[in-house]
């Protein structure tokens, strides 16, 4: 009885607890069923707070039979959604990101909770070589804005660049001058030339010298501070210290009007008289675009506006055009990438032709494609090795020690560009920029400054301005510089210059102080005993018979000039 009473009463537990599973289980299914009716489709912005302020992320969804296509928007371009799906109350998509000419697909799963979404943005990989959490795509967010910026820059500084959860609502994005989403599937074709080499423009004997918005002003560039820039160059002597172009990287760009004419946007109200206004300083102006339809930060480019635009640059007076890929991975492979710069080397040439106004015509491909083998067939005169650099050392030694390797390639009227300084930025001690100083010049880079000249300390000054340090950049022999030997921490670059005098940079990678000693035996000299003298003491060190022997402080350099006659 009492056995039959114990089962009576579990068998009665077990239906109610069926019974309240089945309940939980209907109302879920429930549940489920209304949220994948709810659409959606439209607009949805994120703000996200953390590694970049105040960043604003764009999704556009549209969804159709449960599969979501669309748009992510982040401040540096946007990326198209390539697949996804709606399911009860989560979804996923496909984000295809750009990424210094790969493009990467990248996976998002998030929620639909209440009236928002809440998901994980896909952002883009570091640049090529750098590793995780050295950087971000290309159009990276400003430096102040990184994580572990200004914050010292010791190998593995720096924390990894990303975006964690956000909370996304339906809204409108902060308007800006970006140009709208292209729609790549549906984009007309443009053809490309057959190869053919675009004669020399006889520009850039010398590696070019200048000043370039990107690094410190990102896409937060106008008339006003371009100005501004131009006045400094001249005042704080950096214009006769050889430093003439003044270039507006991404940012300037407005919309096209019905007959494809771009107008710069509000910021730039006038780009003929900012011409005009930097020519009279005696100094030059540059200009920015892409091969693809948007530049890098998302601003309208060039495709299929190629002749057009080369005729506008030069009709307003530009002397330089730096032109970025971007986009153009999205419509062309690497194996195009010669007749795509062709197009625009060609164009450039042509309106050249009709104004009277040569144009230097700088790469950015990030060093595909062995662009040094093909750069001086489409009329360029400098490329772009490598991804973008950063401003901390581990960035700028990787990029710059790196460079060894392409010296054949670099020589007068088209150089090797393994991207514009940092110094001045504020994330690297006053050593590291000389460093970074002493390789660019011993790779005979181009010297594109990239700090605010306006507010220039007297110690960056004297860096920038080292006016011997940029006779070897600008050696009219225009070799580049390579290693010549390493050892421990300690490597030794050598650049043989036109006097038949060689320039020696011993540097130290390591965080002490190392001793470095260079022996003449590797120099090919002509001279027994030559004279030394220092590029950053500014002082004649005397003759010395069969080597140099010296310490070099932490990340920092010693530079010679070795007399060879
Ligand atoms: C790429 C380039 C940078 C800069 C930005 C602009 O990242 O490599 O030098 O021009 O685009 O968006």
């Amino acid at each position: 009885m009492l056995l039959e009473g114990i089962v009576r009463i579990r068998a009665v537990v077990s239906l109610v607890v069926v019974g309240v599973v089945c309940a939980v289980l209907y109302a879920g299914r429930g549940a489920a069923s209304q949220v994948a009716q709810a659409d959606i489709s439209g607009t949805w912005v994120a703000k996200a707070q953390g590694p970049m302020g105040a960043m604003e992320i764009v999704f556009k969804l549209m969804v159709k039979d449960g599969k979501i296509t669309g748009s992510q928007g982040l401040p540096f371009g946007e990326s198209p959604i390539v697949d996804g799906a709606v399911t009860g109350d989560t979804f996923h998509f496909t984000v295809a990101l750009e990424s210094f000419g790969d493009i990467r697909n990248k996976e998002v799963t998030g929620k639909i909770v209440g009236d928002t979404l809440v998901l994980t943005p896909a952002m883009p990989g570091p640049p090529p070589g750098m590793g995780a959490g050295l950087g971000t795509g290309p159009g990276g967010p400003p430096p102040g804005d990184e994580p572990g910026a200004g914050a010292g820059s010791g190998p593995g500084g720096g924390r990894r660049f990303q975006i964690g959860e956000v909370t996304a609502r339906r809204g409108t994005p902060t308007p800006s001058y970006r140009a709208p989403s292209v729609d790549y599937a549906s984009l007309p074709k443009v053809e490309l030339p057959a190869l053919k080499d675009v004669p020399s423009n006889g520009l850039a004997k010398t590696p070019p010298m200048g000043w370039n918005s990107w690094n410190k002003f990102r896409t937060h560039i106008d008339d006003k501070t371009v100005r501004g820039i131009a006045d400094a160059m001249v005042s704080s002597g950096m214009k006769d210290a050889g430093y003439k172009y003044v270039i507006i990287d991404d940012g300037w760009q407005g919309s096209r009007d019905a007959n494809g004419v771009l107008a710069p946007n509000p910021n730039f109200p006038d780009m003929k008289a900012l011409a005009a206004y930097v020519h009279a300083k005696g100094l030059y102006l540059g200009t920015y675009s892409s091969p693809g339809p948007r530049t890098c930060g998302g601003f309208e480019g060039s495709y299929g506006h190629e002749e057009q635009d080369a005729q506008m640059y030069a009709s307003w007076g530009v002397d330089y055009l730096k032109y970025d890929w971007c986009s153009a991975s999205r419509v062309w492979k690497d194996g195009d990438m010669q007749a795509a710069y062709q197009k625009m080397g060609a164009a450039l040439q042509a309106a050249t032709k009709t104004t009277g106004r040569p144009i230097v015509y700088a790469l950015c491909q990030y060093g595909r494609a062995k662009v040094e083998t093909w750069g001086p067939q489409v009329g360029a005169n400098l490329w772009r090795t490598t991804g973008d650099i950063r401003d901390r050392y581990d960035s700028m030694a990787k990029i710059g020690f790196a460079q060894t390797e392409l010296a054949a390639y670099a020589g007068p009227g088209h150089w090797n560009d393994p991207d514009m300084l940092e110094i001045g930025n504020g994330g690297m001690t006053p050593d590291e920029y000389r460093t970074h100083f002493s390789l660019w010049a011993m790779i005979a880079a181009p010297l594109l400054s990239g700090n605010d000249l306006r507010s220039l300390t007297p110690e960056i000054r004297e860096i920038l301005l080292n006016k011997e340090v940029i006779a070897v950049d600008q050696d009219s022999l225009g070799k580049g510089g390579s290693k010549m030997a390493e050892d421990g921490d300690i490597v030794i670059w050598k650049k043989p210059l036109a006097s038949g005098d060689v320039a020696v940079a011993m540097f130290n990678r390591g965080t002490v102080a190392a001793k470095a000693t260079v022996g003449w035996n590797l120099l090919n000299l002509k001279r027994k005993a030559p004279a030394v003298r220092d590029l950053w003491a500014h002082s004649d060190l005397g003759r010395f018979e069969d080597l140099y022997s010296t310490t070099v402080p932490p990340h920092g350099v010693v530079m010679l000039r070795v007399s060879g006659k």
